[in-house]
């Protein structure tokens, strides 16, 4: 079947469901979105009127799970939930995207983990609605079923927030605006853009999760607000890439009354309970030369200035509770929390390595896993060719697919790991066709790593072959060398 994600189980057979073009679909009103999306997914396809795909309720599924069941004459997909109705409806796509002639088989399947994400920076670089939305499609024919949306950084801020215009006017420009291919990197997502992006995702059955990085990665912030800062500048929207001195002061009131505001956006625009504030790789140097964050420190009773980090992340926690929403952070966030504990809520999502993410699930919070070691980082070149696109570091599909969550860790710790997903920084991807050399096929692997129990590399690389050729009927551009 060359299903990816492998099925938890397949069971074969006599006969084969033939046709000659996509089959009508028809069932219980109650998965008339799911329907839609499918039939949005063919548009153009020729129709076989002789065969039929049947949608029906099988309240015996747990949350998620489906059940296929091909029989000569029809396709019968099944769900006690839509998510679930969705899921299934994508391993028919896959099989419609390469087969004539399907087996028949009774599949049944359900996930592995709940979190199986991707993030896209579109901070370093723009990309453009219409493009999100296509990975968001094909994400979504792997049951990958999380976005997270990196919308602002050092190079760049994409969230308009009504109070601060001038976090769009001047902080989405970078300073050098050099032209990439006649196109200036740059630009913010209208409130507009941002609602299509998230009703698409949720026909795909796709959360949009929004990353707002504070407190460091704030040099967009500061060329447009530079009060925000421990030295009021000159601050300006970053070209280079790299780790910046300048972050936001911890010292000022301000920066906090700014976090309202674009906390009140983010719950007026994005559904999910989930919100990522960051927190990575943030500098203390001008923490530890400032009046200000010195006054902080007294105020406060803390010793170092790397503790004033947690200082502010407890706080943005706290606003984020207010609105009923969780925070998750980068593993920094469970640093220098000997004073002001990381609430138990917050969500660690761990990239420097998994050592993050075992620590923070052994004190019992919730953990996402997607280390730059176990290949999660899709900006690291495919191998050694230098002729790759990529950072300097190699992420083959094999280390992808070597990612488990839960490796090594005792069963009460794993129960803390809600799966794992891989991060595409843009820095040096300048448009959406090399971000899908980058993200092809590695995701793919990523997909299975979070979603089956039946994980093989062996059988994998010999479904993959087949699986590419139908990503390459969706018009997806594709690393194809070595594994
Ligand atoms: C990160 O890669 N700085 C989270
Ligand atoms: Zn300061």
């Amino acid at each position: 079947m060359n299903i990816i994600p492998m099925p938890a189980s397949i069971e074969y057979r006599a006969g084969y469901f033939k046709t000659v073009g996509i089959p009508r679909l028809s069932g219980e009103t109650r998965f008339e979105p799911e329907m839609h999306s499918f039939r949005e997914q063919f548009e153009g396809a020729p129709i076989d009127d002789e065969k039929q795909i049947i949608c029906s309720t099988d309240d015996s599924c747990a949350k998620e799970e489906y059940r296929i069941r091909i029989d000569p004459e029809r396709i019968t997909v099944s769900a006690s939930c839509q998510t679930g109705m969705y899921h299934g409806l994508q391993t028919v796509r896959q099989m419609l995207l390469d087969e004539s002639a399907i087996p028949s088989v009774l599949i049944k399947d359900r996930p592995r983990f709940s979190w199986r994400g991707f993030m896209l920076d579109t901070a370093r670089h723009f990309y453009t609605v219409s493009f999100i939305k296509k990975l968001i499609d094909i994400l979504s024919l792997h049951h990958i079923n999380i976005f997270h949306w990196h919308l602002t950084d050092d190079q760049g801020w994409r969230l308009p927030v009504k109070s601060y215009p001038l976090l769009t006017e001047i902080g989405s420009k970078r300073l050098e605006r050099r032209p990439v291919w006649g196109r200036y990197s740059g630009g913010f997502y209208t409130e507009q853009d941002i609602r299509s992006v998230i009703a698409f995702a949720a026909s795909r059955h796709v959360e949009v999760v929004p990353e707002v990085d504070l407190p460091g990665h704030a040099s967009a912030i500061l060329a447009s607000y530079p009060g925000l800062g421990c030295t009021g500048g000159p601050y300006r929207v970053e070209d280079r890439t790299g780790v910046f001195e300048d972050v936001l002061c911890a010292g000022t009131d301000a920066v906090f009354d700014l976090a309202e505001a674009v906390f009140d956006t983010l719950q007026e625009l994005f559904p999910s309970e989930y919100v990522h504030i960051g927190g990575d790789e943030v500098r203390f140097n001008r923490w530890d030369a400032c009046p200000k964050c010195r006054r902080r420190l007294s105020e406060t009773g803390l010793k170092s200035a790397r503790e004033l980090q947690s200082w502010i992340t407890v706080k943005l926690v706290e606003m984020l509770g207010r609105r009923g929403k969780t925070a998750i952070g980068w593993d920094e966030v469970l640093e220098d929390t000997e004073q002001f504990r990381l609430p138990k809520n917050v969500v660690v999502m761990s990239w420097r390595g998994s050592q993050g993410g075992e620590k923070a699930a052994r004190l019992g919070h919730k953990v996402i896993m997607a280390p730059s070691t176990k290949g999660c980082y899709l900006d690291y070149r495919h191998n050694e060719d230098p002729e790759e696109p990529g950072q300097p570091a190699i992420s083959r599909v094999s280390d992808t697919y070597s990612l488990d969550p839960c490796e090594n860790m005792a069963a009460e710790t794993a129960a803390s790991v809600i799966g794992g997903q891989c991060n595409l920084w843009s820095e040096l991807i300048y448009a959406g066709k090399i971000a899908e050399y980058m993200i092809f096929p590695r995701i793919c692997a990523l997909a299975e790593t979070v979603w089956t129990e039946r994980k093989d590399f062996a059988s994998f690389t010999q479904r993959l072959p087949i699986h590419q050729n139908r990503l390459d009927r969706l018009h997806v551009i594709q690393y194809r060398g070595a594994l």
